[in-house]
């Protein structure tokens, strides 16, 4: 059965602050969503929220993924369901090798959670080798990337490139992918596009938050939707995105 991600009535709090103040957003398989806004109007807060990002507070409402609520799991119980979060901004982990994280998130989602006093069974490395190389040849990433250490003094694509790496291996059923786009060069935003792309079947759901349209000229979406101050207040189809490009934001000043 396809995925079903459901956001109803969403209410979050960071730090006292309500930050998103009513989201309602469904994400089908087979969908592509975008989500657009200004700055800070609480675009990434959904994607955390979304995760389980420790930090940020449901005050009301739920989140639902194929019928179940989804709030009260574990980010990596909610990964092993089938969701996946690229982040705007990783985070660099000096001594693992993209090889090694890689190897041992995929095997983490595939084979089940490590056990007390246990360390996570892995993948077969020649099983791995052979999969995560196949992959790279895929997105068009050198081999050698394999060997570095993760986003430690990646540039901006390698990072994007990396996490599209991860997309790929992990499968995920609804992936929200946020800014995926931000501080890529036209190649490279063609590269990760063509590797979402190559992703994207009836068992897929996309939530891709951006900013700009002109990724949206490669990964074509089903809905686009506009978030201002923490709700979106307005959805519609693709050219939505170009109306917006157009006229800015002063198009849905008078809806907030
Ligand atoms: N940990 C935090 N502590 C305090 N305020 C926070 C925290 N996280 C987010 N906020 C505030 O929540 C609001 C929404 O932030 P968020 O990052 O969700 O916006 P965004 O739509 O992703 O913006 P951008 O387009 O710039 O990425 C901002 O005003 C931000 O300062
Ligand atoms: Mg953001």
């Amino acid at each position: 059965m396809g995925a079903e991600l459901a956001i109803r009535n969403l209410h979050v709090k960071v730090e006292g602050n309500e930050i998103l103040t009513g989201v309602d957003l469904t994400v089908r398989a087979g969908e592509v969503h975008s989500l657009m806004g200004p700055n800070g109007s609480g675009k990434s807060t959904l994607a955390y929220i979304l995760m389980g990002h420790p930090a940020y507070e449901v005050d009301e409402g739920e989140v639902l993924l194929d019928g179940e609520n989804i709030l009260e799991l574990e980010p990596d119980e909610r990964a092993r369901k089938g969701l996946f979060l690229a982040f705007q901004y990783p985070t660099p982990i000096p001594g693992v090798s993209v090889a090694d994280f890689l190897r041992t998130a995929v095997s983490s989602i595939r084979l089940g959670p490590s056990e007390e006093g246990r360390t996570t069974e892995l993948i077969p490395m020649r099983e791995f080798r052979k999969e995560i190389r196949e992959r790279m040849t895929e997105l068009d990433i050198d081999h050698s990337f394999a060997r570095r250490h993760l986003n430690d003094g990646f540039s901006g694509g390698e990072k994007k490139r990396a996490e599209i790496l991860q997309m790929s291996l992990l499968k995920p059923r609804i992936a929200v992918l946020d800014e995926t786009d931000s501080g890529l060069d036209i190649d490279a935003l063609r590269a990760v596009a063509d590797g979402v792309n190559r992703q994207l079947s009836s068992e897929l759901g996309v939530l891709l938050i951006t900013h700009y349209q002109r990724i949206l000229n490669y990964i074509e979406p089903n809905f686009v939707h506009i978030m201002v101050d923490g709700r979106i207040v307005q959805s519609g189809g693709p050219e939505l995105a170009h109306e917006l490009e157009a006229k800015g934001y002063d198009m849905v000043k008078d809806l907030v």
